[in-house]
């Protein structure tokens, strides 16, 4: 049995019990390959834009014997990816933009999908690309593995299109998980917003109304953090 790192273990909670899952990027394989062999999903659709990591993601399946309930596909992104009779879509390990424009080149029939994103970078504009085209993010899991910290993003459309506050698109509904992971990833980003604000601060020409913003936002981070520790 493939034993996943906590971030792939995370985006593996979140898929739908029992349903049928496109694993966009797959590389490795391993994402499936544990869904479909813990009885987590009934069939996988593992895919990749080059052949290598497609390759590796198909010995994977050899290896485990799934060939039955894994297929895959060479393809950019849900390029002629069949959707219909699937329930969910989970894209890890890539940029948030991109994974925005993945799924933007099917927006339309989107609906009814359970979505399960991990951005490895751009977190901020994926949650607003979400919020501007009417998609509701269900919930978010954190994971800490290899040092770094994820958050995974649920999400669902709804047809309901969000204002995004600066708040949201950094820390989305990571602050609503009590675990200790995303303790560290609301820790990491309030670092990384009270390094920008010091960078913004020390400028030959220093930008008030940026410095205003930024403020902001480290004083709305550090609250959450605050709250988080006294609760
Ligand atoms: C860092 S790996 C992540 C693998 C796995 N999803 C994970 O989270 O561990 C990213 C994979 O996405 C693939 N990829 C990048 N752009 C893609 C695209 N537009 N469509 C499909 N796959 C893509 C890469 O070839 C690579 O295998």
């Amino acid at each position: 049995m493939i034993q996943l790192d906590k971030r792939l273990a995370r985006m593996a909670e979140l898929m739908t019990p029992g349903g049928v899952g496109i694993d966009v990027g797959a590389d490795h394989g391993y994402l499936s390959v544990s869904l479909v062999a813990s009885g987590r999903a009934k069939r996988m659709l593992a895919t990749d834009i080059r052949p290598g990591p497609l390759s590796s993601a198909e010995r994977c399946i050899r290896e485990n014997g799934l060939e039955d309930q894994i297929g895959t596909m060479l393809t950019d992104g849900l390029t002629g990816v069949p959707l219909e009779g699937a329930t969910d879509i989970l894209i890890g390990g890539m940029g948030g933009l991109l994974i925005a424009s993945i799924l933007e080149a099917r927006l339309a029939e989107l609906k009814g999908f359970n979505l399960v994103l991990q951005p490895m970078t751009q977190a901020g504009p994926l949650r607003q690309w979400l919020c501007e085209n009417g998609f509701a993010i269900v919930c978010e899991r954190c994971a800490v593995a290899a040092g770094k910290a994820y958050s995974i993003i649920n999400a669902r459309y709804d047809g309901v299109k969000r204002k995004c506050t600066p708040l949201f698109a950094l820390v989305g509904k990571a602050a609503d998980d009590d675990s200790e992971d995303a303790a560290v990833y609301l820790q990491k980003l309030l670092a990384r917003e009270q390094k920008m604000l010091d960078g913004l601060m020390s400028a030959v020409h220093p930008d008030e109304d940026k410095i205003a913003e930024s403020r902001q936002l480290v004083e709305q981070l550090r609250a959450l953090t605050e709250q988080r520790a006294e609760g």
